[in-house]
């Protein structure tokens, strides 16, 4: 029996990448429906390009730092990388550069992000010490589609941990990206199988729900 088509992926990364290679791990099941068509980084001491080729995965290097201010020009030459993989969708993971708007515009319903919050709390930087400062009980990750306002596109998938008495910003952080790795695998496949769309901005899905009446709760 034969596949169906995997959807080719690009994974942008800026740094160490263990997002991308929790997605590397997941798509390396012939059965995944998308397959990472390169991983690209905009530094060259972004860790996770040498997981990526040691994985036998095409990698890119595009540096940002060349282009100064000009992220035209920059987009421009991750555009000509992204066209020689033929690449449909685009996972950012980790990667640190605010794209423009024309750029997203044209990967629009086509590039997610993965954010270490549950948004739409604490967009931006520093989202652990943020949520300790604020003293929330419940914190966690968020995937979501790609619009030009940071951090502010539909929510595709979320997964929450506790905030435990003692939490330092390393061990919420590590709580928080074990989530990652198994989130953002999740949140892909449903993107490149075709099963999300928006509905009044928001994004529906057919995923099943979880187990009925299971509520996430802290203190327990
Ligand atoms: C992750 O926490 C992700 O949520 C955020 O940047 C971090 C990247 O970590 N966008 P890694 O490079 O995937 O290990």
């Amino acid at each position: 029996m034969s596949l169906p088509a995997r959807r080719r992926t690009a994974i942008l990364i800026s740094g160490r990448g263990s997002n991308m290679a929790a997605l590397l791990a997941a798509a390396s099941d012939p059965a995944f429906p998308a397959e990472i068509a390169v991983v690209l980084a905009n530094k060259a001491g972004a860790g996770g390009l040498a997981h990526a080729a040691g994985a036998g995965i095409p990698t890119a290097l595009v540096e940002s730092r060349p282009f100064g201010r000009d992220r035209a020009a920059f987009e421009a030459a991750m555009e000509a990388e992204l066209a020689r993989h033929g690449v449909e969708l685009i996972a950012l993971a980790g990667f640190m550069r605010v794209l423009t708007e024309g750029f997203v515009r044209r990967w629009e319903g086509r590039m997610i992000n993965i954010h270490p919050s549950l948004l739409p709390a604490f967009p931006g930087l520093d989202t652990h010490a943020r949520a300790l400062a604020a003293g929330v009980r419940l914190h966690g990750c968020t995937v979501h589609l790609v619009t030009p306002g940071v951090d502010e596109g539909p929510i595709l998938a979320q997964a929450a941990v506790p905030v435990l008495a003692g939490d330092t910003e390393d061990s919420l952080a590590a709580r928080v990206l074990a989530q990652e790795h198994a989130l953002y695998p999740a949140a892909l496949a449903l993107l490149a199988a075709g099963r999300v769309r928006l509905e009044d901005g928001r994004v529906v899905t057919d995923s099943a729900p979880g187990p009925s009446g299971e509520v996430l709760r802290n203190p327990g």
